[in-house]
């Protein structure tokens, strides 16, 4: 019997199989953020393809957070609207999801956003210096993050992730590379981990009890001097009791040349999933069913999340049960196309 298309369950959230699509931005927004037709066509049909959580891409929580000028935003209660009847055509389809709720800290490419960072260090010589922040740029953070998942809850998302990967602000935070501060928020892995903490303090205290927090990681910078696997440890032990799932992903902070091959980042999904006892999920060139299959079975990872191989195939769901001999729902419309 197939273990990936076996149920998984965090709190309130009850997946019918361990397959979710790893959240991609498609840099399709309204120039004021607002989710478009595309993203409408684009979600609908990955959930009718069998995908059972959408983590659905980097949400703006600030409007200087963006990455590009049409990523989504959720930085003001004008987006809750839309969002919830996108939410609803969502569920409509029998899919759940969460909204990753992102700021983009130094590496926000919008023209005309004072852009903001822990140290004032660039990302790289076509970026600008960002700005240091003050202790009230951090408070605004926070500020934003929670009210962002305020919003979240009234448009009737499923779950959170928290986006702390990729060379993002809060990873901006977390690692010693782009972290210079002297306070309480830089320094040793705690002080560099306090935003993080901070924010999730305060997005529990306005979430449902029953509603899981992701948070995606990058597990190592992949450059000496920077965030490894054993100091990620050190941090997700720090906010454990505050997420209910790790999202194992790497690298964004610099750009060094990395290695891609298949399953490259299982390993730390499983590491971390094994030495601190907490729900993980594995990312990253994971494209053949038996591949996720070998991953859930082998108890590396809880979750598989697909990226890249659900833009070519958004119906992987249906073919993989196919392959693996698992029973499928098939959309009653679909059923003529049954395998
Ligand atoms: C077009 C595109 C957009 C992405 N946007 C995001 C994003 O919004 N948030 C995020 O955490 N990762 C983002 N990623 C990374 C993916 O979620 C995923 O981790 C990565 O593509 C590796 O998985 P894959 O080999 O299955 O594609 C993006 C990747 C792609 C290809």
């Amino acid at each position: 019997m197939s273990k990936l298309f076996t149920p998984f369950r965090l709190k309130n959230l009850e997946l019918k199989n361990r397959i979710a699509m790893s959240p991609m931005c498609m840099y399709s927004a309204g120039d004021d953020g607002q989710i478009t037709d595309w993203h409408q066509i684009h979600y609908a049909t990955r959930a009718i393809g069998g995908i059972d959580l959408i983590l659905q891409e980097a949400t703006a929580v600030e409007k200087r957070g963006r990455i590009t000028a049409n990523d989504l935003g959720i930085w003001d209660d004008t987006f809750v609207a839309d969002m919830k009847k996108f939410v609803k055509l969502i569920h409509s389809l029998n899919c759940k999801i969460a909204i990753q709720l992102a700021h983009a800290g130094r590496k926000c490419e919008v023209k005309n956003e004072k852009i903001i960072a822990p140290s004032a260090i660039k990302w790289n010589e076509n970026y600008p210096i960002p700005t240091e922040m003050n202790k009230k740029d951090i408070r605004d953070v926070i500020i934003s993050f929670t009210q962002a998942a305020t919003r979240a809850v009234l448009a009737g998302y499923d779950a959170i992730e928290i986006h702390a990967a990729h060379g993002y602000l809060i990873h901006e935070f977390l690692s010693p590379l782009s972290n210079h501060r002297n306070d309480e928020y830089g320094g040793n892995t705690i002080n560099r981990t306090r935003l993080l903490q901070e924010i999730l303090t305060e997005i529990k205290k306005i979430i449902p009890t029953d509603m899981p927090i992701f948070i995606r990681v990058s597990a190592t910078d992949y450059v000496k001097g920077g965030l490894n696997i054993d100091e990620t440890m050190t941090i997700i032990d720090i906010i454990k009791d505050l997420v209910d799932i790790v999202d194992c992903s790497t690298g964004g902070l610099l750009s060094p040349r990395i290695d891609l091959y298949p399953g490259y980042q299982i390993k730390f999904a499983e590491k971390i999933k094994n030495s601190l006892n907490i729900p993980t999920a594995a990312i990253g060139l994971i494209t053949r069913p038996e591949m996720a299959e070998e991953i859930v079975g082998n108890e590396r990872a809880d979750l598989v999340l697909l990226g890249r191989v659900l833009l070519r195939q958004p119906y992987w769901p249906m073919y993989a049960a196919h392959i693996l001999k698992a029973d499928f729902i098939y959309p009653t419309q679909y059923i003529r196309g049954k395998y």
